[in-house]
Formats: structure tokens, sequence, C-alpha cells
């Protein structure tokens, strides 16, 4: 079994955070999203993992996971040039795949319970594809399938008006190398893309069976900036604290908190958990950084209220005020106007950024 992680994209949704790097990379209590993914393939046994790249944030990718041996796994790239869908994506690594069977799996999702599961159903019987399903509230905006009380697919519709279920394709998917010349005869869709859902379902057409599993536990897709935030809460929650970090005399600590090396909470601060402080942070005396806050590496908070936010790294937060529900970029500098008139907020603000006042 070979893995295969989809990171191509534009990372539209999550503008002006991905001008600067790939959504894959986003940290997600100061670990990138990509991470999480070559994690759960590694727990699956899978060490043969190929990694699908776009135009953008190529370089990027290329230096975080290097050859993989960091990760525990293999990796090769597989460029796949103008993004045409996920079907194209898949179809670009054909070569890479050969006669294996193969875990394909979005590499902006977030999963609590890993690959394992959706693996031991693919192997359970003679089925070319298992796919990963959860129950939403806006199945519309999903693949969506209709399966049988054994859980075998009998029909997948991708975005639906009239959704024939509530369970949601999530973007996690095991395949037979008999997908490939399914996608070869893939027509584009009315969005202009190859669309796995319907190389899945052309599969069923084919009278080959497919296996379906509703993930227990949570799935993120980390698309956009309030889903990072929520996957953020998520991981959070039950995560296992480093303890690399220094707490001062004179500190207020409480909760589970995540302390990477060489980070520091100074005297007079307060940091409540869970909270996740990348290598190097300083939470200055007078700042408070509250539950579900990630800060990233090489950031410094003073005098400032931080609750339930993502702080990418390398960012300089001085400002008397309160920040909350807030993703911040790289390098990002928040300082408090007051006593600098006239009186008003003074803003460097990104293309596409979403504010508010
Ligand atoms: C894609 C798939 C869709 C699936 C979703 C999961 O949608 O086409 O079937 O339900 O991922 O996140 P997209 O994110 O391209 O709209």
């Amino acid at each position: 079994m070979k893995g295969l992680i989809l990171a191509g994209g534009t990372g539209s949704r999550l503008r002006p955070i991905t001008h600067t790097g790939p959504k894959q990379l986003i940290p997600v209590a100061n670990k990138p999203v990509l991470e999480y993914a070559v994690e759960d393939l590694r727990a699956a046994g899978i060490t043969d993992v190929g990694v699908v790249l776009g135009h953008k944030g190529r370089e990027a990718i290329q230096s975080f996971l290097g050859d993989g041996s960091a990760y525990g796994v293999d990796v090769t790239y597989i460029v796949q040039g103008n993004p045409l869908g996920l079907a194209h994506a898949a179809g670009c690594a054909r070569e890479f795949v050969g006669d294996d069977d193969f875990v394909m799996y979005l590499g902006d999702n977030l999963l609590n319970r890993g690959v394992g599961e959706l693996v031991e159903h693919f192997e359970s019987g003679d089925y070319a594809a298992a796919i990963a399903l959860q129950h939403v509230d806006d199945p519309g905006a999903f693949g969506i399938a209709e399966v049988d009380e054994a859980g075998d697919v009998r029909r997948l519709v991708e975005k639906p008006d009239d959704p024939p279920s509530d369970l949601a394709l999530i973007g996690i998917y095991v395949f037979s190398p008999a997908v490939f010349d399914a996608i070869e005869e893939l027509e584009p869709s009315w969005r202009g893309e190859l669309e796995i859902t319907d190389a899945i379902q052309s599969l069923l057409d084919d009278g080959l069976a497919i296996s379906s599993h509703v993930v227990e536990g949570w799935w993120k897709d980390t698309g956009k900036p309030g889903d990072v935030l929520e996957a953020n809460r998520l991981v959070l929650e039950d995560l296992d604290p480093a303890d690399d970090g220094t707490v001062e005399d004179g500190a207020e600590t409480t909760g589970r908190i995540d302390m990477h090396e060489g980070a520091v909470v100074e005297s007079g601060a307060v940091v409540r958990g869970p909270v996740s402080l990348g290598a190097g942070v300083a939470v200055e005396e007078g700042a408070y950084v509250g539950p579900y806050t990630s800060v990233g590496a090489g950031s410094t908070v003073a005098s400032t209220h931080v609750e339930n936010s993502v702080i990418i790294g390398d960012a300089d937060i001085d400002a008397s005020g309160r920040i909350v529900d807030s993703l911040v970029g790289s390098g990002a500098t928040i300082t408090s106007a007051d006593e600098v008139l006239p009186d008003g907020q003074r803003l460097v603000v990104g293309e596409n950024s979403d504010i508010k006042l």
C-alpha cells in the first residue's frame, strides 16, 4: 500500500495567509497540517508516500518534507502543473503508484482517528475503492454518498442540489489502480474539474464494489480561517504537551501548556491552557494567552490578551487590546495606537484580508 498526499491548490480562501506560503504548511498546535497527514499514513504502516504539488508553494513543501526521512517515510514528489481537479491530481501519480493500492489523503485535512480503519475496510473484501464518510449539516457543499446497510456504496454525487443523504466524502480514499483507467475517461464537471467523485461513480458503473466507512472522531478541512481555528482547538484539546520551555517564578499558568524549546512565560504573564507555545516564544509581563491559542515559533506577546487564536510565527504582538478568534500571519506586527493622535486604528492590511474592528 502506498500513500498519496495532494498538496496543490491555491489556498484562495485563506488569503492573505496563503500569499506567502501553501495552506498545507499552516501550523495547527505548532505543527503544519501536512505533517499530520504524513503521520497518519505512517501510523497505518504506509511509508512510500507520493506528494502531489501544484504551482504554488512547491519549494516550501519540498524544503519542509525533504526526502521524508525526518518523518519516517520515503517521499516522491509529483508535479501536477495546472490544477484541474482532484482526479487530475491523482492521475498524475499513475507512474508512482504502479500496480499498488494506495491511500489518497487531501493534504489540508486533519483527522482525529487516522486512516487505519479505512484501510482495514478496504482490505476486508474485494473492493476497487474505500471512501471515508462523515455526517454533515450542509451536504450541498461536498461529494455525497448513498450507501446500503452493509456500508457498500450505491451512488455518489458531487455537490448535489438534492442530496441523497448527509454522508459526505471527507477527502480520504483508498484506491486500487483500477481508478486510473476511470480517471482517463473523465470529462470536466460543471466547475471545470476532473472530479474524484465521478471517477469512483464510474467504478461503480463498471460493477466494481466500493466500501465506505463513517469516520468517528472529528475531521476538519482547514480550507478557511475559521476551520484552522477549530482544528487548532480540537488538536489542543487532546495534545500530549511538550515540556521544553521555562515558566518563570511569578508567572501564572494553568491547564495544559505545550512548550517548545526556549519558550518562556515571564514573571507577571498569565497563560491558561490548552495553549501551545512554539520554540523561542516569549510571553512577557502583563500579557495573557488564553485557551485554544497556538503561538508560533519566534513570536513575542507583550501586554496583550490573546485567546482562541493561531499566531503563525515570528510575530510581535504588543498592544493593549484583546485579540480573539484571529489568525495572524508570519512576521506580523501588532502594536498599540494608544496615545498617538489622531485616535484610530492604524492598519497595513494584506490583499483579501478579513478584519473586524
Ligand atoms: C473536495 C471533493 C468533495 C469532498 C471534499 C472534502 O471538494 O470534491 O467530494 O467532499 O473535497 O473536503 P472541494 O474541496 O474541492 O470543493
